[in-house]
């Protein structure tokens, strides 16, 4: 397990998923949020995963069918305009999505017809306020990292989410528990592979003009950045 889903599963079992819980996964893209929720949950309980992005909701579902997981099912829903005929639910989670949202006070508001009494709501969201953070040079960690910053910018994502949640939760008429912040530490031995990220969103990268293909050499990148890493010996984040 990454850092970020270690990161998740904590906040799942503080948010209350357990044996029997019924979880949404708001925004849930290929299924990994759900799938970590489904191992909470167990066969006694189920995920429903809605994500507006129809192809990664096919990938999730293969992902669950290959799987042969029986408690999680996916939809291809706008979350912002969910309702309550997609059903009740204990706890309603989102990871990275929040960010996303140009009205995130209404989009948090609504998802209230989808909870149980005392139910429960986690975000976990992705804040670029207090990062990159090096003692030692690390000039392409730096770049890849301003590639992606500049990427989520160009979309319209908050890159200072973490700091609005207190905000938009409580402007949303929820009493905030508990707030977490945590950074992901890249050391030479305990890499994030965010090569595989750059892969992931690089037609977005090169859309919105951060950096072009020569630049970022994806054949290279993974083992350009292990090198810079194993070179300095210190620590990322
Ligand atoms: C960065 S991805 C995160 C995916 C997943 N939560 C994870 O952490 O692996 C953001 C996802 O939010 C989805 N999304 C954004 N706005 C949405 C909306 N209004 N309704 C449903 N999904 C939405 C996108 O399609 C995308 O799959």
């Amino acid at each position: 397990m990454n850092q970020a889903d270690n990161f998740t599963s904590e906040l799942l079992i503080k948010a209350g998923v357990k044996k029997g819980s019924k979880v949404l996964d708001i925004g849930c893209g290929r299924g990994d949020v759900s799938l970590l929720a489904a191992d909470l949950v167990g066969s006694e309980g189920d995920v429903v995963g809605v994500d507006i992005d129809s192809g990664s909701i096919d990938v999730a579902r293969k992902k669950i069918n290959d799987l042969t997981i029986s408690n999680v099912s996916f939809y291809t829903t706008d979350a912002s305009k969910v309702s309550e005929t997609i059903g009740k639910f204990d706890v309603i989670v989102g990871r990275r999505v929040l960010m996303y949202q140009i009205k995130p006070v209404e989009f948090i508001r609504n998802l209230q017809k989808c909870l149980k009494k005392n139910g429960m709501i986690a975000f976990q969201e992705h804040d670029m306020e207090m990062v990159p953070s090096n003692t030692q040079p690390m000039p392409l960690h730096c770049k890849v990292q301003k590639w992606l910053r500049h990427t989520i910018s160009y979309e319209g994502a908050d890159t200072s989410i973490g700091f609005n949640l207190y905000d938009i939760f409580t402007k949303a008429g929820f009493k905030v528990k508990e707030m977490k912040a945590e950074p992901i530490i890249q050391t030479p031995i305990e890499p994030y592979n965010v090569a595989a990220i750059v892969e992931a969103i690089l037609p977005r990268i090169l859309a919105s003009n951060a950096a072009t293909k020569d630049e970022i050499e994806i054949e290279t990148l993974e083992a350009r950045l292990s090198e810079e890493r194993s070179k300095s010996n210190a620590i990322y984040r």
